[in-house]
């Protein structure tokens, strides 16, 4: 049975929110933050408690707009919501100052995880959909029409799954009798495919819907355009801040806050060293990160894995950092495997 969303709402506890909130000072005067991330609103309706304070939310997820709304007309003059990628940060931007902060807080959120017609919890018994919004594909398709070598890559790099050969080799098997098109189905698939579950607090199916959420929705590539669009648009001396959930996302913000910051300004081993300070675009920034308190971990066990990672911007010049896009290569062509 669905929940219903203002039950779910009560639930929704948005992640390390007084650690968002103290890095981006909201008591200073005309700040403009970007929430890259609306959701449930948890982080904009924190912010928009500080009158000087503008906020521009965004969410690919249209069923987020009738509390974008909500918000909107107790805050007329302080929110503006746009129904948008964050990859398509730029056309924002473009209309409005340029922000002192913008947050990006990765993945789904628990409304959307608890919506099971979405098809993005294994506990789910609908279709498997998976879309968060303004995506091309749905899970069902995928699973459904994509090739056996792509499907194997995209579960096991993307899930980091390591029975990922079994996985698909089943799901080929299982297509070619019937269509899958419930999630209890691919469920069994993946439980029968399993061996070992290498780690026991994490549910068989985790790592296979994780691979399927992150393809559907091109998170990786999000990722990385978000970030590369931020550090593009946000004012001199402003900040961002992301929170991530897994591994790869981690691995790409640590990458990129360290590579282009000026403690390490040369990126690529091939660069001519003169080029060091071209790319500092943040300021001294040596992999410091926040994670949960114990006491956000035991009100809310899904933050657990959260890192809070947070840059300063520099007064250097952007120019297009390549050398990011091409360092993570695998995983955007994986991305952009064709249906
Ligand atoms: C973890 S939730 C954010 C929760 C929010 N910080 C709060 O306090 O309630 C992530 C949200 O970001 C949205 N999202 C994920 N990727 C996105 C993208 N590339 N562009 C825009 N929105 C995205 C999802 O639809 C989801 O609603």
């Amino acid at each position: 049975m669905n929940h219903s969303v203002s039950s779910l709402e009560k639930k929704h506890f948005p992640v390390m929110l007084d650690e968002v909130i103290q890095i981006c000072n909201p008591s200073q005067k005309n700040q403009l933050v970007i929430d890259c991330t609306f959701g449930g609103g948890g982080y904009t309706k924190a912010l928009l408690k500080f009158p000087n304070i503008k906020v521009l939310a965004l969410d690919r997820d249209k069923s987020v707009i009738k509390r974008a709304e909500r918000l909107k007309s107790e805050s007329p003059n302080q929110f503006k919501f746009y129904n948008e990628k964050f990859s398509n940060l730029d056309k924002i931007v473009k209309v409005e100052k340029k922000p002192d902060v913008i947050i990006f807080d990765l993945g789904i959120s628990t409304l959307q995880l608890q919506d099971f017609s979405r098809g993005f919890s294994f506990k789910s018994k609908d279709k498997i959909d998976m879309q968060m919004g303004l995506s091309d594909v749905s899970a069902e398709e995928v699973i459904n029409t994509l090739d056996e070598k792509n499907l194997k890559l995209v579960i096991k790099i993307l899930g980091e799954e390591r029975e990922a050969g079994r996985i698909t080799k089943n799901i080929i098997k299982a297509r070619q009798i019937k269509k899958i098109d419930t999630v209890a189905q691919l469920v069994k698939i993946i439980e029968s495919s399993k061996k070992k579950n290498y780690n026991k607090k994490i549910n068989v199916c985790t790592k296979t819907f994780q691979a399927l959420r992150i393809f559907v929705n091109k998170e990786i590539s999000e990722l990385i355009e978000g970030l590369i669009k931020a550090t593009q648009y946000i004012k001199f001396g402003g900040k961002i801040i992301i929170v991530s959930f897994h591994s790869i996302e981690d691995k790409i913000i640590k990458y990129y806050f360290t590579n282009y910051s000026s403690n390490k300004s040369n990126p690529s081993r091939y660069m001519p060293s003169q080029n060091n300070e071209k790319n500092s675009f943040f300021k001294k920034y040596k992999n410091d990160f926040l994670v949960p308190s114990e006491k956000e971990i035991i009100k809310n066990s899904a933050s657990r894995s959260a890192k809070l990672r947070h840059a300063t911007r520099t007064e250097k010049i952007f120019n297009y950092p390549e050398e990011f896009k091409e360092k993570f290569k695998k995983y955007l062509d994986i991305e952009n495997a064709k249906i």
